[in-house]
């Protein structure tokens, strides 16, 4: 089953981040020197998606902007040494990709943001990434998920363990357990407290859904946090059709969080051999 399409919510407020979400999105803070969203088109585009669809801010333009040639950066008016980067730098999208932009007016939650892609994705089953949720793994999320993925009328999400504790972050499922690496789910909870979290099984930021989630969508009221939430659709969607939960493999730096994407930044760099030996010595001697 060939999965083309994969949309990109990028058009949240960022409020954890503020002042510097004020006039960018949070998915364009780097890890190093690379955007966030850039890791996650990076991640898709590796898995051979092939139509990817930003949600963005009215007034959020630098992602578009990201993705697009910048003739500022042109060879002539560049050192020699930074000339080595020049074809970093025009790498970003492959000419057989294409990128859609699609403008949710106000932020009213991440269900609502997905539901503006309805017209461009149609009847096709699709990915949601969210590129906050930096994963490091040997392959790509999406890829292993696809690699799972065989019957258009279900829909897979990713989970991975967390403690019962942090459960008020997270969808909870109530599952039952297909195989070492899938589950049934049974049942989804938005952020429930640790004593009504029905698993200490929370949802991570990769998805594939079905179309059918857009009617479901359609149909859900704002719901905790006063949004439009992806968690109350998938509920109604659990009624019609299965879904299943993914447990991917890799480690999951959770970039919406300040703590999160301060640990991402150290465990990118000290994975790079271009800043380990320094980085090593540099915290050693902060200790
Ligand atoms: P988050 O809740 O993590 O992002 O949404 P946020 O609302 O931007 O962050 P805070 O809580 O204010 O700090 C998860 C994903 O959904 C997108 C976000 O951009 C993020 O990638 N999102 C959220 C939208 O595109 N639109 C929305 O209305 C809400």
């Amino acid at each position: 089953m060939k999965v083309n399409k994969v949309v990109f919510p990028v058009a949240g407020l960022g409020s954890r981040f503020l002042p510097a979400t004020k006039s960018i999105p949070k998915e364009m803070l780097p890890i190093i020197d690379k955007p966030l969203i850039q890791y996650a088109v990076d991640e898709a585009i590796d898995a051979g998606f092939s139509e990817l669809i930003f949600i963005t801010g009215n007034t959020k333009k630098a992602i578009q902007d990201h993705f697009k040639f910048n003739p500022d950066l042109n060879i002539s008016n560049l050192t020699e040494d930074k000339k080595n980067f020049l074809s970093e730098m025009h790498r970003v999208i492959p000419s057989h990709v294409s990128c859609k932009y699609i403008i949710q007016d106000e932020p009213l939650g991440l269900g609502h943001a997905i539901l503006q892609a309805k017209e461009a994705i149609g009847e096709d089953p699709f990915a949601v990434v969210l590129a906050d949720d930096l994963i490091d793994s040997k392959q790509g999320v999406l890829k292993q998920m696809l690699d799972h993925y065989n019957d258009e009328n279900s829909s897979i999400i990713s989970v991975q363990k967390i403690m019962k504790s942090e459960s008020i972050n997270y969808g909870i499922i109530e599952f039952k357990e297909v195989n070492k690496d899938l589950m049934k789910i049974i049942n989804i909870v938005e952020k429930p407290s640790p004593e009504n979290a029905p698993s200490n099984y929370g949802v991570v930021g990769r998805y594939i859904f079905s179309s059918m989630i857009f009617s479901m969508l359609d149909k859900v009221s704002a719901g905790v946090g006063n949004e439009i939430q992806l968690t109350d659709a998938i509920k109604l969607l659990l009624k019609t059709n299965p879904i299943y939960s993914y447990k991917f493999s890799g480690t999951r730096h959770d970039c919406g969080t300040k703590i999160g994407f301060i640990k991402a930044n150290i465990a990118f760099a000290l994975n790079n051999p271009n800043y380990s030996d320094e980085l090593k010595i540099y915290i050693k001697n902060l200790l």
